[in-house]
C-alpha cells in the first residue's frame, strides 16, 4: 500500500507517500481501507521527532480516519466486509490501509459523508472524555473553550451547546470569532485585543465560568484558575503555549478548584473503547440529528500531506483539514 511515510524529524516536506508492506491484522482488529484521514496538531509534532506513537502503535501518522472494513480478525463481533466506518487510531492514518482495534471503530453517522466522518473520532472521544466525562460539564453550566476554531473547538463548542451549556470561546481573529458565534459560541473573545479574565468575568455578573477547555497550558494557568466560578474544572488538552508557569495556589482552595489533564492517545485499547463506546451513545445521537456538523476546512490528497501540516501549522484553518485517499 502507499503511506506518508517520516523520512526523518524535522520540517512538512519530510511527510513523503512511498510504497510500504501492508498492515496485517491481529485476532481483535479490523482493516480499513482508508477514504480519509483527518491532521490534528500532534501529528505535527510527531512530525517533528516530539510525540512518537506508543508501543505497538503505527510508526505512520494519523490519528483518526474513515473508511470501509475490508477484512476483520477471528474475534471481532460487530463488523463485516463492506462497513463504512469511522475510527480512533493510535497511528497509522495517512495510508490506504490501517489496521485498528474493533472497539475503536464506529459507524458512519448517517446523513454524514464517508470523508467527512474523518473528521470526528478524535475530537469526539477527546472532548467527550474530558469535559463530560471527567469535568460532568452539565445544562445550564458556563463553559470557556480557548482556541474555540481549532479542530476541537468548532466541535467542542456544538457539542457542549447541545447538552445545555453557554459556550464562551477565545480565538485570535474577528472571523474566527465569527464562525464560533455561527457553531452556537454565546461570546467571543479575541484574546489578541481583550483581556480574556476581565470578558469573563463581565459575561458573568462577576462570577466566572464553570468548566475551561484549555490547550494553551503554562502561559494561561494563573489566568484560567481568575475566571473560574466556585466549584470551577479547569481541563488541559494541550501547552501550545509551554508547560512552565509560576502561579498563586490560594483561589484552588478558596474557590474548591479542579484542575485536570489527560491525553488520548497513550490510553490503553480498553480505555479507548469505552469512551468510543460513551462516544457513540451519546455524542453520535447529536451528529445524526443535525446538531452536530463537521466543520471541514479544506479536502487535500494524502500525498499532499506536507501542504495540510503546513496549512495547520500556519493557523489560518476554522475547524479540521482532512487527507482524501
Ligand atoms: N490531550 C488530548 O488528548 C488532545 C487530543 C486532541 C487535541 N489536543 C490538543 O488540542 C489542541 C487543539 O488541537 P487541534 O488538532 O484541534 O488543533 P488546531 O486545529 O491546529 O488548532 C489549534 C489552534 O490553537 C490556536 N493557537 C493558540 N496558540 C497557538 C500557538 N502558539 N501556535 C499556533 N496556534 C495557536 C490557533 O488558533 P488562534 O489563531 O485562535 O490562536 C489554532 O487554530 C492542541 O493543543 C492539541 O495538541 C489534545
Amino acid at each position: 500500500m502507499k503511506a506518508i511515510v517520516i523520512t526523518s524529524p524535522g520540517a512538512p516536506e519530510v511527510l513523503q507517500l512511498k510504497e510500504v508492506e501492508d498492515p496485517e491484522i491481529k485476532d481483535d482488529q479490523v482493516l480499513i481501507k482508508v477514504a480519509a484521514a483527518a491532521i490534528n496538531r500532534a501529528d505535527t509534532l510527531q512530525r517533528q521527532g516530539k510525540y512518537p506513537p506508543p508501543k505497538g502503535d503505527s510508526e505512520y501518522p494519523g490519528l483518526e480516519c474513515s473508511g470501509t472494513v475490508e477484512a476483520v480478525g477471528k474475534d471481532v463481533k460487530r463488523w463485516k466486509i463492506g462497513d463504512e466506518v469511522c475510527a480512533l487510531i493510535g497511528g497509522g492514518g495517512y495510508a490506504e490501509k490501517v489496521a485498528v482495534p474493533e472497539g475503536q471503530v464506529l459507524p458512519v453517522p448517517p446523513g454524514v459523508s464517508l470523508q467527512d466522518a474523518a473528521s470526528f473520532p478524535e475530537v469526539a472521544c477527546t472532548v467527550w472524555s474530558t469535559i463530560f466525562m471527567m469535568s460532568h460539564l452539565s445544562s445550564g453550566e458556563t463553559l470557556l473553550v480557548h482556541g474555540g476554531s481549532s479542530g476541537i473547538g468548532t466541535f467542542a463548542i456544538q457539542i457542549a451547546k447541545y447538552y445545555g451549556a453557554r459556550v464562551f470561546v477565545t480565538a485570535g481573529s474577528e472571523e474566527k470569532l465569527a464562525a464560533c458565534k455561527d457553531l452556537g459560541a454565546e461570546v467571543g473573545i479575541n484574546y489578541k485585543s481583550e483581556d480574556f479574565v476581565s470578558r469573563v468575568k463581565a459575561e458573568t455578573g462577576g462570577k466566572g465560568v464553570d468548566v475551561i477547555l484549555d490547550n494553551i497550558g503554562g502561559p494561561y494557568f494563573q489566568r484560567n484558575l481568575d475566571c473560574l466560578n466556585i466549584g470551577g474544572r479547569l481541563f488541559i488538552i494541550g501547552f501550545m503555549g509551554g508547560t512552565q508557569t509560576q502561579v498563586n495556589l490560594s483561589a484552588l482552595l478558596a474557590r474548591r478548584l479542579t484542575v485536570q489533564a489527560a491525553g488520548l492517545r497513550s490510553r490503553t485499547k480498553e480505555n479507548k473503547a469505552e469512551i468510543v463506546s460513551e462516544v457513540e451513545k451519546k455524542v453520535w445521537p447529536a451528529i445524526t440529528a443535525g446538531k452536530v456538523k463537521p466543520v471541514v476546512y479544506k479536502y487535500l490528497p494524502l500525498g499532499e500531506a506536507a501542504e495540510a501540516h503546513k496549512l495547520m501549522e500556519s493557523s489560518q484553518h476554522i475547524g479540521k483539514i482532512i487527507l482524501t485517499v
